[in-house]
């Protein structure tokens, strides 16, 4: 008791929560995983204003129903998925060529929706919005160089079928898969509404990846097209992206063609014969062009992920359930309505973009920003200058971002005017206290609830969140939206539901916006979420569900970190260093970090000849870089001669870990060789 007091404690006065962790020195459960935050608890609750529940989306829907609360619509919901996923369908408009003959078939671990429906997503997304909202802004973007452009649903319609027709001139077909290797540009979510119209297969690689990323991506995938940019500003200077495409094009045999949008105009290498600029091969293409009729099932995406092992995973999306999942949860989670101007300040290249700034916006008939630069440029208001400017009122970021604000000030975002905002978001991993108070009272002025959405590549949309409706307890992403049945299990499938102890966060449902499996590698697919607890889905994230029902996300289980919201495989880590001639062995390791959540630490084996020094420490780390992306480049790179193994000769990361953070051990007996902890913790102490 006492301890909790101390921590109680240290988390008032705004102590980092890596001390408070740190003194309560986590009862151990039998979970294969760190430290479970498990005490951690926060007390105080939050109950959104009476005027935002009475105008709530969430609140009509219920009233029309006459369901009197939202638990009430909970159990309603869970009591009959068909129908509440059908009504969800409904509400956000969604319109197919041909109706459902049923709504869910559920043959584990694969799932159908709406079987047996004509749909196309983009018929939602755009042509529908031809006759409704024609001139209506779409998106209203921002170039990190104050360049705007404010593109309505009447421009983006034609851009698209522009694109889609050079497309289809460059031999792409139904199912084709075409790589996307852009920057947060218009062109970017024009790509991908021009693939899914005529029915092919996008393939998003975030802009920050390596040319050896992408190039791995793309053989994978087997895409025909690669659509890529000259380059793009970040803080100032110029990033020259096609150079890396290139390098990247040296090993992809199926890229056939390649289409360049102009966004910095320097001189670039065009191929002959194999590289069409944007313009030139759009300029004179039709303004119309037919929207494939697709299965509500066929694919939409490919995006890959990173899991337990070096090789990403290639997560595939459908038409029809993702509409109505993304949708749906947009329009009651974030309660986006027609005058809206919503801001999700994420990544295209990840699951959130492609949710919340293309999919879902569209289809509800959204005004969404977007932004293409650094946070902090030039100086550290440009977003709450950008929130000011545009009259943002939907904010949705991630927590990451929100504790790099929080080192710059309060002083930044009190320059500006941020009272048209009524709702604010967070999502990539828990949001801790500090950081939630934080933007509760300085961004939200303590008026704005804060939806804490969980989710992942994998659901396509939220799944534990709040409703503008629900009362908060910061930190806890609350309880499941309508329609999903969560879970917490212990090892052995039992339901540790209410007893606010740490398990697996399962979900014992299929949802609409569920992944339809792994792009050729239906074993990986079978292993990582449906073996051990056979027809239920693992997350692989670690939670306990408090006596109220409240869901607290506590980190990832399995071996993946998630740096400044970003989720990497330690393995892949480890392949990349272990692909350098120096290194023999690695083992990859996530540090508690302030800002970014996780640092990637690196211990690493030299081979016979090399020698540690500080230059091949950076040169480890810049290799790092190359081969993934910046976001993986290690914050610290350690030499030992040797590595804690089990007996079968598989590192022990989490003994690494513990001694990293200077943690309690616990059981060794599996350990091969013990001493190799202590050249691990004289490593770190710099011995
Ligand atoms: C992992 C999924 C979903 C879009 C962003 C990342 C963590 C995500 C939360 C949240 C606690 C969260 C989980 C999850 N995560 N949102 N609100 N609270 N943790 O997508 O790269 O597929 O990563 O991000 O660990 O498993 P992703």
């Amino acid at each position: 008791m006492r301890e909790l007091q101390k921590i109680d404690f240290l988390l008032r006065c705004g102590r980092s929560r890596g001390n408070a962790v740190h003194l309560i020195r986590l009862k151990k459960l039998q979970l294969n995983m760190p430290t479970l935050e498990s005490l951690l608890r926060e007390e105080r609750v939050f109950y959104p204003s009476e005027e935002l529940i009475e105008k709530s989306n969430i609140k009509e829907f219920m009233e029309k129903r006459s369901i009197k609360d939202e638990d009430e619509l909970r159990k309603k919901a869970l009591e009959d998925v068909e129908w509440f996923w059908s009504e969800m369908a409904k509400e956000v408009g969604i319109e197919w060529f041909e109706e459902a003959e049923k709504v869910l078939e559920w043959n584990p671990p694969y799932v159908k929706w709406f079987i047996g429906a004509k749909y196309n997503i983009v018929h939602d997304a755009l042509d529908k919005q031809m006759k409704l909202r024609k001139n209506k802004v779409a998106y209203i973007w921002e170039g990190e160089d104050g360049e705007v452009k404010k593109i309505t649903y009447g421009e983006l319609y034609r851009e698209v079928n522009r694109l889609a027709n050079a497309l289809i001139e460059l031999g792409i077909k139904k199912g084709d898969r075409v790589a996307i290797y852009l920057p947060m540009i218009p062109e970017l979510p024009i790509s991908m509404l021009a693939c899914a119209k005529i029915g092919a297969v996008h393939i998003d690689v975030f802009s920050g990846f390596s040319p050896i990323a992408l190039r791995e991506r793309i053989n994978d995938a087997g895409a025909k097209v690669l659509i890529t940019a000259d380059g793009f500003y970040r803080r100032g200077s110029v990033v020259r992206l096609k150079e890396d495409a290139d390098r990247a094009l040296e090993g992809a045999p199926s890229v056939e063609k390649v289409i360049v949008a102009k966004r910095v105009e320097f001189d670039v290498l065009m191929q002959e014969e194999r590289d069409y600029w944007w313009d030139e091969a759009t300029k004179d293409q039709p303004k119309e062009c037919d929207t494939k009729i697709m299965d509500a099932n066929d694919m939409l995406f490919i995006l890959y992920t990173s899991g337990t092992t070096g090789k990403p995973k290639g997560v595939m999306h459908a038409h029809g359930g993702y509409a109505v999942g993304t949708a749906a949860t947009l329009k009651y989670v974030m309660d986006l309505k027609e005058d809206d101007i919503y801001w999700c300040t994420a990544d295209i290249g990840w699951i959130t973009g492609h949710s919340y700034l293309v999919y879902a916006p569209l289809i509800l008939g959204a005004t969404s920003v977007i932004y293409c630069g650094a946070p902090d440029y030039p100086k550290p208001d440009r977003w709450w200058e950008i929130i000011e400017k545009y009259g943002v009122t939907l904010f949705y970021t991630a927590p990451t971002a929100i504790r790099m604000f929080m080192r710059f000030g309060e002083e930044w975002v009190e320059k500006h005017d941020l009272s048209s905002l009524r709702l604010l978001g967070s999502v990539g991993e828990p949001i801790n206290p500090k950081a939630w108070y934080w933007y509760y009272k300085y961004v939200g002025k303590e008026r704005c609830p804060i939806m804490d959405t969980w989710w992942q590549t994998e659901t396509g949309h939220f799944l534990i969140t709040p409703l503008p409706t629900t009362p908060l307890k910061p930190s806890s992403a609350t309880k499941p939206f309508p329609g999903i049945e969560a879970d917490v299990f212990d090892d052995n499938g039992n339901s540790l539901y209410g007893k606010n102890e740490g398990g697996y966060l399962v979900i014992k449902k299929p949802w609409p916006g569920m992944l339809i499996g792994v792009w050729r590698d239906p074993e990986r697919y079978f292993k990582t979420y449906w073996e051990k607890f056979r027809n239920v889905y693992l997350s692989g994230d670690a939670a306990r569900v408090d006596a109220d029902g409240y869901f607290w996300i506590q980190g990832r289980l399995d071996d993946v970190l998630s740096v400044a919201g970003h989720r990497l495989g330690n393995s892949e880590i480890e392949s990349a260093l272990v692909s350098h001639p120096a290194v023999s062995e690695a083992a990859v390791v996530g540090k508690p970090h302030e800002v970014k959540g996780e640092a990637v630490i690196a211990f690493v084996i030299l081979r016979k000849g090399y020698y540690p020094s500080e230059k091949l420490k950076e040169e480890l780390r810049e290799h790092v870089s190359k081969e993934i992306g910046k976001i993986a480049r290690p914050d610290e790179v350690y030499f030992v001669s040797d590595l804690p193994k089990t007996r079968s000769g598989k590192i022990m990361r989490r003994l690494i870990r513990a001694k990293l953070i200077r943690e309690k051990i616990g059981d060794i007996s599996t350990l091969m060789n013990p001493e190799a902890l202590i050249l691990v913790e004289q490593a770190i102490e710099g011995k």
